[in-house]
């Protein structure tokens, strides 16, 4: 079993992002700038927003934090949204999900310009990566792939079973791993809460990519010797041995299923790394394209 080590991809990727930002800057360029949009207090949006601004300060980007009560309306924040979109300055606009009830998602991620795009939801996106066209491509699916490309994994033929159908993860993973492309060309399998026979599906897996927001859903008997594992989950459950009560945990039972696995991503210190990795590659993309567009 080998690990696949977001702290040692993610910096190997990071010391990258950081140089490019160098040569840009020196050729002329501004610094990269993301907007990042928090509403409410949710205490793991709260974590993923703070890791997101403090990365923006190790690569060299410039970010802005915009944070509102979650009683904004629906209308206030798209006019925000707007203001982004319009403001020269900023070249990448994050709305950290899920949002309160009251507001939709889909409404606000809409308003984003599709050049701003940086966390790849926005129709426009997701329609470009559908067909092949170049695209801001969400941030974990493209992470998984950076990560999957560093370990020279190839995945052509694999029969890839993907277990979540989420807009962010699920869904677009499925075409990323099955379109023409190294990693890619792999048979796919998407699976959800109404897939009968998980078990059975999985078991015919060379690579599963757990998505379902489940704390140790994927044991080792639904998994065929010498799988990949990629595990996207982040749980939280209770642990009294640790100090705080708690502690982090994937969708997958890392300590039964890595014995029996070819390759595993660890929680934390996996996927999450890498999501960031796509998020500031695409915002670097952003600065440089709206240098073409803007001149
Ligand atoms: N919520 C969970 N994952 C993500 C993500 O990658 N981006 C945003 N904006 N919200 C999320």
């Amino acid at each position: 079993m080998q690990l696949l080590d977001g702290v040692l991809v993610s910096g190997h990727i990071k010391e990258q992002i950081k140089q490019e930002v160098k040569d840009w800057q020196a050729n002329g360029g501004k610094k990269p700038h993301l907007a990042a949009i928090l509403v409410g207090n949710n205490p793991a949006s709260e974590a993923y927003v703070g890791s997101k601004v403090k990365h923006c300060d190790e690569l060299g980007f410039d970010s802005t934090l915009l944070r509102f009560e979650s009683d904004i309306t629906e209308a206030y924040l798209i006019g925000e949204v707007e203001r982004l979109n319009n403001d020269d300055t900023i070249d990448g606009i994050l709305v950290q999900l899920p949002l309160p009830k009251h507001i939709s998602g889909d409404a606000v991620i809409n308003a984003i310009s599709p050049g701003k795009d940086v966390d790849g939801f926005h129709p426009i996106s997701l329609g470009k990566m559908l067909l092949g066209q170049p695209s801001f491509l969400p941030a974990t699916p493209y992470g998984i792939m950076l990560m999957l490309e560093y370990y020279k994994i190839n995945t052509a033929g694999m029969h890839c079973v993907i277990i979540g159908r989420s807009n962010i993860v699920g869904t677009p993973m499925t075409i990323l791993m099955s379109r023409n492309t190294n990693p890619g060309n792999a048979t796919v399998t998407m699976c959800h809460s109404h897939t009968k026979n998980l078990r059975d599906i999985t078991l015919t897996a060379d690579i599963i990519i757990a998505a379902i927001g489940r704390p140790k859903y994927v044991t080792a008997d639904m998994v065929k010797p010498g799988a990949i594992i990629i595990d996207v989950g982040i749980n939280r459950i209770d642990d009294a041995t640790k100090k705080s009560g708690s502690r982090l945990v994937g969708d997958v039972d890392f300590d039964n299923v890595a014995p029996i696995s070819s390759y595993i991503t660890p929680v934390p210190k996996g996927v999450g790394l890498m999501t960031i990795c796509g998020l500031m590659k695409n915002t670097l993309l952003a600065a440089k394209q709206a240098k073409e567009l803007i001149g």
